[in-house]
């Protein structure tokens, strides 16, 4: 028998890494989703997309005991058979960068009917990132409005901020640094983290639960993410002043400046700027949700201003390298957003490929491990699309490496030199040896500049 049971609308990143990983501690979970397609291979035990570790959880629960996961596409059966109700729904970017609360609307209408033929104590967490105010006066609302019931009465409200990076996601559900608790009044942040006394046991020794109000919790997860992105565009504006002067190299720099306790050198990496599903769009959203409200950020318009930069002075960088790229065939090494994945989101390959188009480079061929085929979702006929690096490098006049996956890390200048019709190599992630491939090619690497 499980102590508890919990519905997991939305079966992305967070919702099913969540699912599985409650469901492998003997939590009865149903997760929701409106696709019957992935709703039936969760049901057969297989990951409808790839993350570290997830398949092998969901093999182990399939073999020890199928019944504690389920996928329904009826979200409020889901939710009236289940004690807690966990939103993990997508807040995609608007076309005006504004956050799209849709889906978090939808999922909490479907709450409302749930919980209108239910009398007993439900509890909502919001997991989904959203701007502040919205689970009190959207979800919360919305609830109320459908069901009649009243929320710190008939039901709880949470608000739990998610800190998963993908690659990472399993182990950051197990592992996480913290937990935040945003809690409509007491009794619902008490029912949430003795869930999570349940669900972590031992780890919550190393683990600080922090209980605040809602709208703070929304705001602690822009926070994260909004002060990454700033730690990135630093790095990447301090690599700029490195190229300044020669022989000054950015990652020499941000390491010392790293090593300070205060500071830390996580995210200090220069490079062609980030990507993937969150930073822009979180970093987006608050910037113009805070407008909305009446106050402008001068901090993160520039911030997304030197991320989108980047994708121009690498261009500008091989330029100077190689001369007008204009009619040469150029190589772009990595597509995905970061390595391990084949996510194109948002990944600075894009804003590459579009900086070279506009300068009238058409050649442009592309090669990554994993995503060739979602860059192709993404790009279409822009560029293309190589089968091995050897391939993407033949007869090409300047390659940019992009995102540092293993089998880059291999190359020689020797590499380099045998496949390319003249190679030029710019290393867009601090990837290489600089002084060993300095020494023999053409080279150039953000944040260092040296003189032959
Ligand atoms: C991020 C956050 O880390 C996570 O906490 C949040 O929940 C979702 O967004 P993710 O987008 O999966 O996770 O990837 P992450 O590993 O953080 O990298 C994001 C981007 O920043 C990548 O494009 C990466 O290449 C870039 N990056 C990262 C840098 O350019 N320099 C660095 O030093 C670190």
């Amino acid at each position: 028998m499980y102590k508890y049971s919990v519905s997991i609308l939305g079966t992305g990143f967070i919702g099913l890494c969540s699912a599985a990983s409650f469901a492998q501690k003997d939590i009865k979970v149903v997760a929701s989703t409106h696709d019957e397609k992935k709703a039936k291979m969760i049901n057969d035990g297989i990951a409808p997309f790839f993350e570290a570790n997830l398949q092998e959880i969901l093999d182990e629960i399939k073999e020890r005991n199928p019944d504690l996961l389920q996928c329904s596409t009826d979200p409020v059966k889901a939710i009236a058979d289940t004690d807690i109700s966990m939103i993990t729904q997508g807040t995609p970017m608007r076309d005006d960068k504004s956050i799209d609360l849709s889906y978090i609307e939808s999922t909490a209408r479907e709450i409302g009917m749930a919980l209108k033929g239910k009398d007993k104590y439900h509890l909502v967490v919001v997991r989904s990132t959203v701007v502040p105010g919205t689970a009190r006066n959207l979800v919360g609302k919305i609830i109320t409005e459908i069901s009649g019931k009243i929320p710190g009465q008939d039901f709880g409200l949470c608000m739990q901020p998610e800190f998963l990076a993908e690659g990472r996601s399993i182990e950051d559900t197990l592992h996480p640094d913290r937990i935040v608790i945003g809690e409509i009044d007491e009794q619902s942040g008490a029912m949430l983290q003795e869930f999570y006394e349940y669900f972590y046991g031992d780890h919550l020794k190393n683990c600080p639960i922090m209980r605040m109000n809602l709208e703070s919790a929304e705001l602690v997860k822009y926070g994260n993410n909004c002060l990454l992105s700033t730690k990135i565009s630093y790095a990447n504006e301090f690599a700029n002043f490195a190229e300044l002067v020669p022989n000054v190299d950015i990652v020499q720099v941000m390491k010392g400046v790293g090593l300070d306790y205060r500071i830390n050198q996580k995210f200090l990496g220069a490079g062609v700027g980030f990507g993937g599903s969150c930073f822009h769009k979180d970093v987006n959203a608050i910037k113009t949700w805070s407008k909305s409200m009446g106050y402008t950020s001068r901090l993160l318009e520039a911030v997304l201003g030197i991320n989108d930069d980047q994708a121009i002075h690498i261009v500008d960088i091989a330029e100077q390298l190689a001369g007008k790229l204009e009619g040469k065939k150029v190589t772009l090494l990595g597509l995905a957003f970061k390595p391990g994945t084949d996510d194109m989101r948002e990944a600075a390959s894009i804003r590459i490929v579009e900086e070279l188009l506009k300068r009238g480079i058409k050649n442009i061929v592309g090669y990554d491990p994993k995503a060739n085929k979602t860059a192709e979702i993404e790009m279409g006929k822009k560029i293309k699309y190589a089968n091995s690096i050897e391939d993407a490098l033949k007869d090409s006049e300047c390659a940019f490496l992009i995102t540092e996956w293993e089998e880059f890390k291999s190359l020689t200048p020797d590499d380099f030199k045998r496949h390319m019709k003249t190679p030029n190599l710019i290393d867009g992630r601090r990837l290489y040896d600089f002084d060993r491939f300095n020494a023999a090619l053409p080279f150039r690497a953000i944040g260092r500049v040296n003189l032959k």
